[in-house]
């Protein structure tokens, strides 16, 4: 009996220095991205020239850079390096910074360019550079912003990582052009929403959370499923975007609402009321949705989001992306660094900007 006490209380006892020295070695490793990331918004900040011909276009990136902005990308990159078991931060660390740095400019280029096909007046809770400075100044920033991120890229001098970027590249392009081409179809399937949000916003994910992969010796095997992670992490992104734009609002947000609609993009929350009207049968509603979607009355088409519970089904298809990209992560070791990302797939769905 007494050694049945004594061995409970030592089990007790190192379940508590058990759980101590796992909070200690999460709060290590969230010091080590935190740490990172001010390397790398120093990055940011310095990887513009001081030729005076270049003072406007310098000051148009730094508006849409220092807005702020969450910064996801880079924090999946620096994550991702650290989890990896051959990681050597004497090594590594500056070359991943550098990458992290490059995903972050090529990301903010995209969205510029983003902005002025989706007439967007806000971004990151300020005006948008089309809005300050015209369409044709706002693309030629977003163009400058890749040779930035092409600059930051030479620095590692992986072969690999360039290509990676080239084809990630290509598939952001080809993303918004099926995009474009889908705006207004009614009959959108399910499967197009899913290639087109995975070649929008997923491949990039993609690219962040296998880069380390790519740079870090010995890495190679880590590659597939860190890209599985990535990807289903940007898809449940990408979803709960498409739900913020008819649930959130603009001052959460930073960006305006009711623009997925206003360009008759058909996202997940109005596909899916499409389709459940479809199923019940409600020929009636579904006629007066379409209706609603083609005049592009927001208070019309999110009354017919909540009448089909729209929202709870696009969550549970956010919910399984975000799960599928946890379950990927089991091919990497156990650490703090790894449970960093398994939480970032669970942020990627539970916020609300
Ligand atoms: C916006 O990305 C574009 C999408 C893929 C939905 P973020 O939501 O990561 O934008 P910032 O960088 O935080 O502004
Ligand atoms: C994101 O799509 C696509 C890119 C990142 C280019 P959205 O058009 O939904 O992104 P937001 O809502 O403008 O941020
Ligand atoms: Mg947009
Ligand atoms: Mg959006």
């Amino acid at each position: 009996m007494a050694a049945q006490v004594i061995n409970a209380s030592c089990t007790q006892e190192s379940d508590t220095t058990n759980a101590t020295s796992a909070a200690s070695a999460l709060t290590a490793a969230q010091d080590a991205v935190t740490q990172g990331l001010s390397q790398v918004e120093a990055l940011l900040n310095a990887t513009y020239t001081d030729h005076h011909l270049e003072t406007q276009v310098n000051a148009m990136c730094m508006h849409v850079i220092n807005a702020g902005g969450k910064r996801i990308r880079p924090r999946i990159v620096l994550s991702a390096a650290q989890a990896l078991p051959s990681y050597d931060a004497v090594r590594d660390h500056e070359n991943i910074c550098y990458v992290a740095a490059a995903i972050e400019i090529l990301h903010t280029a995209t969205l510029v360019h983003d902005d002025v096909i989706d007439k967007a007046p806000l971004r990151r809770g300020a005006p948008t550079l089309h809005e300050l400075n015209g369409n044709h100044a706002a693309v030629l920033a977003g163009d400058y912003l890749f040779t930035r991120c092409f600059a930051l890229l030479h620095r590692p001098r992986n072969f690999d990582i360039i290509a990676e970027l080239s084809r990630t590249l290509s598939q952001l392009v080809v993303g918004e052009l099926y995009q474009l081409e889908h705006e207004g179809d009614l009959n959108l399937s399910l499967e197009t929403y899913y290639q087109t949000i995975y070649a929008k916003t997923g491949v990039l994910f993609e690219l962040a959370a296998s880069a380390p992969a790519f740079l870090i010796p010995e890495s190679s095997a880590f590659i597939v499923p860190l890209k599985t992670f990535g990807r289903e992490l940007g898809i449940a992104f990408q979803i709960t975007d498409d739900i913020l734009d008819y649930s959130s609002t603009s001052d959460t947000l930073g960006k305006d609402i009711g623009t997925d609609l206003a360009d008759q993009r058909i996202t997940l929350p109005v596909l899916l009321a499409l389709q459940t009207y479809e199923r019940t049968g409600q020929q009636a509603q579904k006629d007066a949705l379409i209706a609603a979607i083609k005049q592009a009355d927001l208070d019309a088409v999110r009354t017919a989001i909540a009448d089909t519970d729209a929202i709870t089904q696009c969550r549970a298809q956010a919910q399984a992306a975000s799960e599928r990209a946890q379950q990927a992560l089991s091919a990497l070791p156990a650490s703090a660094e790894r449970s960093l990302l398994s939480e970032l797939a669970l942020k990627a769905i539970a916020r609300s900007h």
